[in-house]
């Protein structure tokens, strides 16, 4: 998993614990928060959630842009709260870096053994692997994106987030030939919930659930889409969902449409943009934040 660890990412590892899915490895990139942030996050949830995820440091900026977080709307720590937050972890041990054991895991798969991404923020640690090390690169069997987004925008009208906070490895990525699919905004925003569709859970991921969905609240709006557990079920169920293939353009030019995407169907293209998902993934993703699914915590 390659991830920026906001709430929702961490949601996303949620639903994998419930399928008892371990990732190798966790690669951490810069994103809703700045990079020791979303380090602080990773170490704080394998601490509250008993998730002994194998961290990984990847890139603490963008390929080229400058920085943007998510900080104006997640808060400072990238993850908004009613009440609890994730533990503080004083660390001092250094987390090995991401791009050789990425590098590694990639080139130690056997014949028929598969090597799948699941990747849940901006693609700069995705973009610098392939720039790095192709030969490794190509050994991925699929990459799992939540981001882009095939109509307007969120954190800009016309761009994603996660698009947006660096263009130019989303051009990188979609130009690489990978198996690439895109669980984009506009998917995402057909899976909502509200506060009545919130399960029973512990007080931490209660008051984070919480955090979430006041984002929607605070905007006059009562129910709030689900992201990266979209991402984290069409990793874990692709036949359940419905994807087009098509050729993905991400505009790197600055300026009002810098950071979008843009979709042009194309039988051929290894690039497929997910136009469906099942019809109850909202009441799925909330089923692996209730109590009795959480043992770890
Ligand atoms: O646009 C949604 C994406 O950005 C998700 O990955 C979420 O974590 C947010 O910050
Ligand atoms: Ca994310």
């Amino acid at each position: 998993m390659d991830t920026d660890f906001g709430f929702d990412d961490l949601w996303a590892l949620l639903i994998l614990k419930t399928r008892d899915v371990a990732p190798a490895g966790v690669s951490l990139v810069a994103g809703n928060a700045p990079f020791s942030q979303v380090t602080a996050n990773a170490l704080g949830a394998n601490l509250a959630y008993g998730l002994s995820l194998p961290l990984f440091v990847g890139a603490d900026r963008p390929l080229v842009r400058e920085a943007e977080t998510a900080t104006a709307i997640l808060g400072p720590k990238g993850m908004r709260s009613l009440g609890q937050e994730l533990p503080e972890v004083p660390s001092d041990a250094d987390l090995p870096p991401a791009l050789p054991a990425l590098i590694n895991w990639l080139e130690s798969a056997r014949e028929g053994e598969t090597r799948d991404i699941l990747a849940l923020g901006p693609l700069t640690n995705i973009a610098r692997l392939i720039e790095v090390a192709p030969e490794a690169a190509a050994k991925i069997t699929r990459l799992v994106w939540m981001g882009g987004s095939n109509g307007p925008g969120n954190h800009t009208p016309h761009a994603e987030y996660n698009a947006f906070a660096d263009p130019e490895a989303v051009s990188i990525v979609a130009q690489s030939g990978l198996p690439f699919d895109v669980i984009d905004l506009t998917l995402c925003r057909k899976v909502q919930f509200t506060a009545a569709d919130c399960p029973s859970c512990d007080q931490l991921t209660a008051d984070l659930l919480g955090g979430y969905l006041q984002i929607a609240q605070e905007r006059g709006r009562e129910s709030m889409s689900i992201y990266d557990p979209v991402a984290a079920f069409a990793h874990l169920d692709p036949a359940s969902f419905v994807f087009l293939p098509a050729h993905m353009h991400v505009t790197t030019e600055r300026g009002s449409h810098y950071g979008a995407t843009h979709f042009d169907p194309t039988s051929t293209s290894r690039t497929r943009l997910a136009t469906a998902a099942p019809a109850d993934l909202s009441g799925q993703c909330l089923g692996a934040l209730s109590q009795d699914r959480n043992h770890g915590h």
